[in-house]
């Protein structure tokens, strides 16, 4: 009896067992740490997962399927040295027509250096077979054609909630009348005003205009250049099976979404760890509580101006409460209350039950663990989304922000804001709430985002969830043929009417109105 058990459960593992290819050439950063725990959740189900990205894991990985690292060396640097001519600190001040363009020449140089790459070249050419491939998208359509080389269905991961780069790919509406474009100013969390919402459309048309008339032409002239017979780029673009997105309705204000979209906000949070020894007791000893801060891993805090060192320092060093502090050097005159390391294991301090505040430069992944935690926050965004991030937790009633870069940057402003948050309870009650919302799902994330992965390999790409909307061009998705139409209609009544009435006028002669004989001569 065990033996027939035993062997089936045998059989069902062979059967389930898949080949999944993961490409994530632009994997730095949060973006790694992302991209690595969705290829690692399949390697943990048991699936055989190769994971091709700039890195390599220092130890090979414990996991139930083999996880193979394909390691592109001298990407990162090639990028980095991209990046640092496109400066991100004035990215908001920019003509946002520039921006995309420069966002997408950065990407597709990028693109073209992944598909040179000798490792990529050997990879297109080996006998391989793969069941799916997986990638985050980053206007990165060239990739997409591993897809077709290995005649298997196509995965994307999108690190944010639906957006302009992923919804016309699946035929999900882009809501532009409350969704703000990324590029388009203002707070995304509040509605827009007619002005904001006709430049809203504006941008959403400009972007859609500029991906298929200069970004993907450029994407497949890569191709033809590495591939014999390359299929159409716009045909790929348009054949993803899945996307998954890094949101959830506790982080983001919900959209619709088609059924292919999938939401898996919060997948790349382990459950809590233990801490460390010294850490566990600063921690269990703190009767009034800890404040966490910690900049992320781009911004160091030890590259911070000494003046604002000074402010930190003189701020939580006044409160009665203990201070664990990301940072990266030695700390001459640290006050008694503060302890600081070069590097913090976040999520197993957020969950110790002492901390009461987390102050943050408010990066997706960050404001993410917050919420799984419950823990209120102080966001001092620098760059890039962390603006909009900020201005997300504090609608929510969950954080306070303080600009890094604004004038209000002072040790009053600071203190205030930090005791604000500590004694008001609303803040910690709005993210408790969160928690709790984020907590409350059919499945976790993580084997949300397996489930459907292997969904698609097991129904041969779900074709059926396909929407119908894919394949139509915009005008007829937006409608906007059928307004042409009903305008026509209604000018060409309108123009009717008009000349009947003239008819009219003249007939009823000596009652002419003095404006219609005027427009006679
Ligand atoms: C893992 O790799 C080994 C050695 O290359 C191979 O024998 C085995 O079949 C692989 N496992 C899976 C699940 O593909
Ligand atoms: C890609 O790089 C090659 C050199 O490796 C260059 O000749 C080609 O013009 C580039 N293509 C694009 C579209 O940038
Ligand atoms: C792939 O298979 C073909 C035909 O079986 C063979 O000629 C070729 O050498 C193989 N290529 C690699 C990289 O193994
Ligand atoms: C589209 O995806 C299917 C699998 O879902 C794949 O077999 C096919 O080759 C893809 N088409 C193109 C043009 O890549
Ligand atoms: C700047 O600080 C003042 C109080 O000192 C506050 O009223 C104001 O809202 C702050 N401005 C910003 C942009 O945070």
């Amino acid at each position: 009896m065990w033996k027939i058990v035993l062997s089936l459960l045998c059989v069902c593992y062979h059967v389930q067992s898949a080949r999944y290819l993961g490409l994530f050439p632009v994997a730095t950063g949060s973006h790694y740490i992302l991209d690595f725990k969705l290829m690692k959740a399949l390697a943990d189900a048991g699936h055989d997962v190769t994971f091709v990205s700039p890195r390599k894991q220092e130890k090979p990985l414990k996991t139930k399927g083999n996880f193979t690292d394909i390691e592109l060396e001298g990407f990162a640097e090639a990028i980095q040295k991209g990046m640092a001519e496109f400066n991100l600190f004035d990215v908001n001040k920019q003509n946002f027509v520039n921006v995309i363009r420069t966002l997408m020449n950065l990407f597709v140089e990028s693109a073209n250096l992944t598909m040179h790459h000798p490792k990529i070249t050997q990879l297109l050419n080996s006998n391989e077979t793969y069941d799916a491939v997986v990638m985050e998208h980053f206007q990165n359509d060239v990739l997409k054609v591993f897809s077709s080389v290995f005649n298997c269905p196509l995965i994307i991961l999108s690190t944010v909630g639906p957006n302009s780069w992923v919804n016309p790919a699946i035929g999900n509406p882009n809501e532009i009348s409350y969704v703000r474009h990324f590029h388009a100013a203002g707070n995304p969390a509040e509605p827009m005003t007619l002005v904001e919402r006709t430049k809203n459309l504006f941008i959403y048309i400009v972007d859609y205009l500029m991906t298929f008339h200069y970004s993907l032409p450029q994407h497949q002239k890569i191709m033809e250049s590495v591939i014999k017979n390359p299929p159409n780029i716009v045909d790929l673009y348009f054949n993803a099976s899945l996307i998954l997105l890094n949101s959830h309705t506790s982080i983001y204000a919900p959209q619709p979404l088609v059924p292919s979209m999938v939401e898996i906000g919060g997948y790349h949070i382990d459950p809590p760890k233990k801490l460390p020894q010294d850490m566990q007791d600063f921690l269990d000893s703190a009767n009034d509580g800890v404040v966490y801060f910690s900049m992320g891993s781009n911004l160091k805090s030890k590259d911070m101006p000494e003046d604002r060192k000074k402010i930190f320092l003189n701020v939580l060093g006044r409160l009665k409460q203990k201070v664990i502090w990301k940072f990266e050097e030695d700390l001459p005159g640290k006050p008694s209350n503060i302890l600081i390391k070069k590097w913090l294991p976040q999520q197993d301090i957020l969950a110790h039950p002492n901390v009461r505040l987390f102050i943050t430069h408010g990066g997706l992944l960050s404001t993410t663990e917050t919420i799984y935690h419950g823990v209120p926050i102080l966001v001092i965004p620098v760059f890039g989304d962390q603006p909009a991030n900020a201005e997300r937790a504090q609608y929510a009633g969950y954080a306070l922000k303080l600009d890094y870069h604004g004038n209000n940057f002072t040790e009053e402003r600071l203190s205030y804001l930090i005791n604000e948050l500590l004694n008001n309870p609303k803040y910690r009650e709005n993210v408790q709430h969160r928690s709790k919302l984020f907590h409350d799902r059919p499945m976790n994330p993580k084997d949300t985002a397996v489930y459907w992965m292997e969904y698609v390999v097991r129904n041969n790409g779900a074709r059926h969830l396909r929407v119908g909307g894919i394949n139509i061009p915009w005008y007829q998705y937006y409608l906007v043929d059928v307004m042409l139409l009903l305008t026509l209609m209604l000018s060409l009544l309108l123009y009717v009417v008009i000349i009947i009435i003239r008819i009219l006028y003249r007939k009823l002669g000596s009652k002419v109105h003095p404006v219609v004989k005027l427009k006679k001569h």
